[in-house]
């Protein structure tokens, strides 16, 4: 008989009780990070792997960083957006695509950039920070989605001339009304909330949890580590979100 670690036992309990939960749920949100994309072969920003020449994404991530040294920023972007062109998503993508059909009423709210959630056939979500190949004029109105190599960097608006920016969300900036007020609708009415592969700390993505929470609904987090959410939540899952929601979805669907 091969021995089964008492970690594996627990987690697999953790996974009934969440499709126990969840086969009773008309509503349910999901909420991704970093961490659900890793298993596609994109750097996390906290883990390993995560810093890009030494620099932390807090220092160039900002509206201060581009002012300072926009071609850096836009190296940066450029080489996360060569790694995310040649990404698939992965079965954790693939059963956040399931989830969309399986539940009456369904929604994701996803802090990645990536559009591999929209690749694996999601349709009702928001991008809560943006999206990496849609880029937006420093100055005018100009906007595009964008997806080739630049050639030189930054790229000029050819509207007016000056600096194109990704059309993503920094440190510092708000999260734009109106993607702000669809999640805080659906946070208000759902069920149940999926955290996935976030660290939850970055705001206000990370309050959702609590809020959640205070409004009584069910939180299950699925997370490799962890998190300053995981004493909050109802069920914490640890492993690996490619592993754990499809084993979720097959639950669902006996
Ligand atoms: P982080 O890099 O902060 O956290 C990734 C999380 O995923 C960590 O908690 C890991 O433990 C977990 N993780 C890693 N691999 C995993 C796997 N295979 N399965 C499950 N979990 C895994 O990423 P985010 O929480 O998304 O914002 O970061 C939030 C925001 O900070 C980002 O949207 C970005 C960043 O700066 C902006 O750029 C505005």
């Amino acid at each position: 008989m091969i021995p089964v670690s008492k970690t594996n036992i627990l987690i697999k309990m953790d996974i009934e009780r969440a499709v126990h939960i969840l086969k009773r749920a008309r509503y349910v949100v999901v909420m991704t990070g970093a961490g659900v994309s890793a298993e596609s072969g994109i750097p996390t920003f906290r883990g390993e792997g995560g810093l890009w020449r030494n620099y932390r994404p807090e220092e160039l991530a900002t509206p201060y960083a581009f002012a300072r040294n926009p071609k850096l920023v836009w190296e940066w972007y450029e080489w996360r957006r060569e790694i995310i062109r040649r990404a698939e998503p992965n079965p954790a993508h693939y059963a956040i695509r399931d989830m969309e059909d399986l539940f009456e009423n369904f929604f994701l709210i996803t802090q990645n950039v990536d559009d591999l959630h929209r690749k694996a056939g999601n349709r009702k979500l928001v991008e809560f920070h943006g999206n990496i190949f849609r880029e937006k004029c420093t100055v005018c109105d100009f906007r595009r989605v964008h997806y080739e190599k630049h050639e030189t960097l930054p790229p000029l608006c050819p509207q007016c001339g000056n600096f194109l920016r990704p059309d993503v969300v920094w440190f510092g900036e708000p999260i734009p009304h109106d993607v702000l007020e669809i999640s805080e609708r659906h946070i208000l009415r759902t069920e149940v909330l999926i955290s996935v592969g976030t660290s939850a700390v970055v705001q206000p993505a990370a309050s959702f949890i609590s809020i959640a929470k205070g409004l009584g609904k069910t939180v299950i987090e699925v997370n490799l580590t962890p998190t300053p959410a995981t004493g909050l939540v109802d069920i914490s899952i640890q492993g690996k979100a490619g592993e754990i929601l499809p084993k979720i979805v097959e639950g669902l669907k006996r």
